[in-house]
């Protein structure tokens, strides 16, 4: 069929023969693969940075996900090999402390957005009606998040790696059956560490991917929440804004989205350069003498008084309490002035996170372990 003809059958469908060639490329694609579909419309705030946080820890996960497939190509999980193939990356391998940087300061950066989205999840009481379902999906993907920085650490099979492994240990003891599968014994043909490195590049990353298709499913369902003073006035029926309300598309969104995301890479890379993360020394089971990832600061507070049992309470009871929260806090406000105490009680959580984070940073190392080194001894 002749262009003309095909103009008049399927106006849409036919190039414009005076198009530039980009423009022609472009409907070209679009008619394959249907980019458009892309352009759906969105609430105008949806594009400002505190609503696209969820999208930068996306665009941060992908990164994590293609450094750490290169990062794979060179390390060897096995406790003779590992500290050596992680030194080798460092320092031998094409590009690999640029990807190891790269890799480990995403993590950190990734867990610090991921908090961030939390909070304004929390601050613009979005996990309300129709929404706390995906708040429950949100607090899965924060702990597959600390998941795979703890599997990560240690890794690294250095002092702190085999600290982290011991306090791994213990809890496993004290969870008794339930942490079997924690515990060394539970495969003794095959070394812990080999495990928890199949727990960072299999288990963890099938999670994540199941957990994101859950989180977008929903969103694309409900939504981007209305902001809290359009919620209030009536204007989200249901918790959803009508389709008039709606001024951006979801094609800037994800421009947006590249964009920040962009600027996290970037931070990575300058963190990369100035600061490269360390490798410490190979491990002496008879010290004990570092502290865990700044992460898991705040829990490590908890084990000064009551033990590797502390960091097990206070970690289920912030967890549980977390889960709780759309199911505790059932009136249908969402602005702040009308949500002083939930705002008030969140405050006086974050701050007492930001405290005990900064005690342990500011105090010496303790000895705790006794029954890991116990256990660990027996390998
Ligand atoms: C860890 C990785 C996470 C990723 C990649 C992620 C991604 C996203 C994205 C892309 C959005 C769309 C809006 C936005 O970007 O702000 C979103 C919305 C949402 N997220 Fe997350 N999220 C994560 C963690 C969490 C956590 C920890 C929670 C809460 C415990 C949570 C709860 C929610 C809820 C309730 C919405 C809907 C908010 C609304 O409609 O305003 N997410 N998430």
């Amino acid at each position: 069929m002749s262009n003309e003809l095909l103009a008049i059958a399927h106006p849409q469908a036919a190039p414009a023969p005076s198009a530039p060639t980009g423009e022609r490329f472009r409907r070209w694609l679009d008619e394959r693969l249907g980019i458009s579909a892309l352009s759906y419309p969105v609430p105008a705030h949806a594009n400002s940075l505190w609503y696209t946080l969820g999208g930068v820890t996306f665009v941060g996960f992908v990164i994590l996900i293609l450094t750490g497939i290169y990062l794979a190509q060179f390390y060897h999980p096995h406790p003779a090999e590992a500290r050596d193939s992680v030194l080798y990356i460092q320092d031998a391998a094409p590009l690999g402390d640029v990807m190891r940087g790269i890799h480990v300061w995403l993590a950190s950066l990734v867990t610090i957005t991921a908090s961030l989205h939390l909070l304004r999840v929390f601050a613009t009481a979005s996990y309300k009606r129709p929404r706390e379902l995906n708040w429950l999906v949100g607090v899965a993907l924060l702990a597959v998040t600390l998941g795979f920085v703890f599997t990560g650490s240690v890794l690294r099979w250095d002092q702190e790696a085999w600290e982290a492994l011991q306090h791994n240990t213990e809890a496993a003891a004290l969870l008794g059956n339930l942490g079997t599968w924690f515990t060394p014994e539970f495969a003794e043909n095959v070394p812990i560490l080999t495990r928890l490195y199949l727990t960072h590049i299999s288990l963890l990353p099938v999670l994540l991917i199941v957990l994101f298709g859950l989180h977008f499913g929903l969103i694309k369902k409900h939504g981007i929440s209305a902001l809290p003073a359009q919620a209030d006035a009536g204007e989200a029926p249901g918790g959803i804004l009508p389709k008039e309300k709606l001024g951006a598309s979801y094609a800037e969104h994800l421009r947006k989205m590249a964009g920040y995301g962009l600027i996290l890479l970037g931070v990575a890379g300058v963190l990369t350069v100035l600061l490269p993360p360390a490798i410490g020394e190979a491990a002496n089971p008879s010290m004990e003498i570092t502290k865990p990832a700044w992460m898991f600061f705040w829990l490590y507070a908890f084990e000064g008084p009551f033990g590797v049992r502390g960091i097990l309470y206070a970690g289920a009871i912030f967890f549980a309490l977390l889960a709780l929260v759309p199911f505790v806090d059932r009136s249908p406000w969402r602005s702040p002035a009308r949500r002083r105490i939930a705002l008030a009680v969140a405050a006086a959580v974050v701050l007492a996170m930001i405290g005990l984070s900064l005690y342990v940073w500011l105090s010496p190392t303790e000895e705790h372990l006794e029954e890991a080194r116990r256990l660990l001894f027996r390998l």
